[in-house]
């Protein structure tokens, strides 16, 4: 049996709070009810998925330099380091995977300086606004990539 694409989702400081933290602004759902919502999409689309948070900048870009050669395609919330993180944009770049990014919160419509992301400049398309569905969302724009066997970033 052929393997099933392997998707690395990452999620970056902050995030292991969902739930408990500003759920005006991201809900009232846990990281954990979003992972398993991701398991369930993903296996009705035959991905792998490995779902992962970490508060640490070096922790994610060394992850994000695993992922070379040994995931299909990543889906990235970084969190506060979408923002400001040179590092995690320079792994993403050098990991030559198709990526997501995603965010809960609509950061356009949020702080001034929630409107850039050093991450997008290498993400294929962003989501982001509604929560976790954003990354079930991501989830099908990425089997639709791979499916299409355009898997350049
Ligand atoms: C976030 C948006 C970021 O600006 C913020 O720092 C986060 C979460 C989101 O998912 O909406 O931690 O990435």
């Amino acid at each position: 049996m052929p393997t099933r694409p392997a998707i690395l989702i990452l999620n970056g400081p902050n995030l292991n709070m969902l739930g408990v933290r500003q759920p005006e602004l991201y809900g009232r759902e846990t990281l954990g009810d979003i992972e398993a919502a991701c398991r369930e999409r993903a296996a009705a689309l035959s991905l792998d998925v490995d779902f992962r948070q970490s508060n640490g900048e070096g922790e994610i870009v060394t992850w994000i330099q695993e992922a070379r050669g040994t995931a299909d395609g990543l889906i990235i919330n970084a969190g506060a380091y979408t923002h400001t993180s040179i590092a995690i944009l320079d792994a993403v770049l050098a990991a030559e995977l198709p990526v997501v990014e995603v965010h809960l919160s609509n950061i356009f419509r949020r702080e001034r300086f929630r409107r850039h992301s050093m991450i997008s400049e290498a993400a294929r398309g962003v989501i982001c606004g509604f929560g976790g569905q954003g990354y079930l969302l991501a989830l099908d724009a990425m089997a639709r990539i791979l499916t299409t066997d355009d898997r350049q970033p």
